[in-house]
């Protein structure tokens, strides 16, 4: 059986990832350093999976302490999901930002380096693409110019990995930009719990269905776009979550290298249409204003998915309709998160 580590597996997509690898046959080891998920998580996972992961509270900038997770185990692919990922806080705390992003990879690089693991896949994102409204964004579409920091440490360790890859002739390496991803797992045991009031649409939409926060306010209604807001590429956690056995898959079966995927639906939603497409999963309506444009937002953002239904033979199965359905099914069986024991 191979087995895959999983940093940062406690998140959002790590967890949901733990569970399509262990379906799909992969044995899972996580390392996490509860920066920001709870250990409850793991209670989840196993209660899905029907089985308790190997998992170290390790932060994965400690070389000494990662490495014992190196040490004792045989690993055979790395999924590097630990980060730092919030866009407002980046700008506010950019040194925290880089520090953790960069040095995580470049520890997990050494590591995978010295004890010949050779398989990485990286969580990157769309941002790297910048401004440019050049839409659909394919492989190819240039980089862009990043608004904060956070979309920075994405663009520059893009570069690290191109660079050790070219250093280390047996290293395969797989980035995977996400667009947007949402939803939940069908059970409703685990999902997106962001710490605080969210920044991001489907979190909040879903405290405002679920009566927490009294009201979203839209970002922009003059956009040039048909009805005025905010299209983007929103992509269900599961969907995303089996792109990246996808991934592994295919380094398992490709030379060494780097390979590059988008990971999104290809199809765009309207904020407007987001809020009602969740006020048919909740069954009533969600209380929202409109309000001026947020700095730094881009009118259209969705990927072209050509190259990884071709290459990977990745194709998102689920739409707008099971991302609100499942968002709320998460949210009504818990409205306060996960708790923190
Ligand atoms: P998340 O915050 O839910 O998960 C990240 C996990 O990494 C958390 O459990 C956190 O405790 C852990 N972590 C952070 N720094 C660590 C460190 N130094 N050592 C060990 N663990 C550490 O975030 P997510 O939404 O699951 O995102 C996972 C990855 O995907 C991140 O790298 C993120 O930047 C990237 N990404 C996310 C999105 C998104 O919209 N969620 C979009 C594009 C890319
Ligand atoms: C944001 C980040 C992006 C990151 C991604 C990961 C910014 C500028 N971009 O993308 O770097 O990779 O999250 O999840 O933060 N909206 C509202 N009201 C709200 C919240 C959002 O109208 O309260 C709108 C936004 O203007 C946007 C859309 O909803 O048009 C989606 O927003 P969000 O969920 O924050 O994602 P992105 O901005 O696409």
């Amino acid at each position: 059986m191979s087995t895959v580590l999983v940093t940062g597996g406690n998140g959002y997509i790590g967890s949901h990832t733990v569970i399509s690898l262990y379906e799909n046959g992969y044995d899972v080891i996580i390392a996490d350093n509860l920066s920001n998920s709870k250990m409850e998580v793991q209670n989840r996972l196993e209660k899905i999976c029907g089985k308790r992961f190997k998992f170290y509270n390790v932060d994965c900038c400690d070389e000494a302490a990662l490495e014992k997770v190196f040490s004792e185990n045989k690993i055979d692919s790395v999924i590097h999901f630990a980060g730092l990922k919030a866009v407002g806080e980046s700008v506010r705390m950019p040194l925290e930002y880089y520090s953790n992003n960069i040095n995580s990879m470049i520890t997990v690089c050494k590591l995978m380096k010295k004890y010949g693991v050779n398989n990485l896949v990286f969580s990157s994102s769309a941002t790297v693409y910048g401004m440019s409204e050049d839409v659909p964004f394919t492989e190819e579409s240039p980089l862009g110019v990043c608004t904060n920091p956070y979309g920075w440490t994405k663009w520059m360790l893009e570069q690290i990995l191109r660079d050790f890859a070219k250093a280390e002739p047996s290293m395969k390496v797989c980035l995977l930009r996400y667009f947007n991803p949402v939803g939940a797992h069908e059970s409703g045991l685990i999902g997106e719990d962001p710490r605080g009031i969210p920044n991001n649409l489907f979190p909040y939409i879903s405290k405002v269905a679920g009566g927490t926060l009294e009201k979203l306010t839209v970002f922009g209604d003059d956009y040039d776009t048909p009805d005025g807001t905010c299209i983007r590429d929103y992509i269900h956690v599961v969907d995303l979550a089996d792109g990246h056995v996808k991934a592994i898959r295919y380094l398992e079966s490709h030379d060494a290298g780097v390979s590059l995927f988008n990971l999104g639906t290809g199809k765009g939603t309207s904020v407007k249409e987001a809020v009602a497409a969740f006020e048919k999963a909740c069954g009533h309506e969600i209380n929202h204003v409109f309000g001026p444009r947020r700095p730094g937002d881009i009118a259209v953002c969705y990927a072209s998915t050509e190259k990884a239904e071709k290459e990977l033979g990745f194709v998102a199965k689920y739409g707008i309709d099971e991302m609100c359905s499942s968002c709320w099914k998460w949210q009504t069986m818990n409205p306060e998160g996960l708790s923190d024991d």
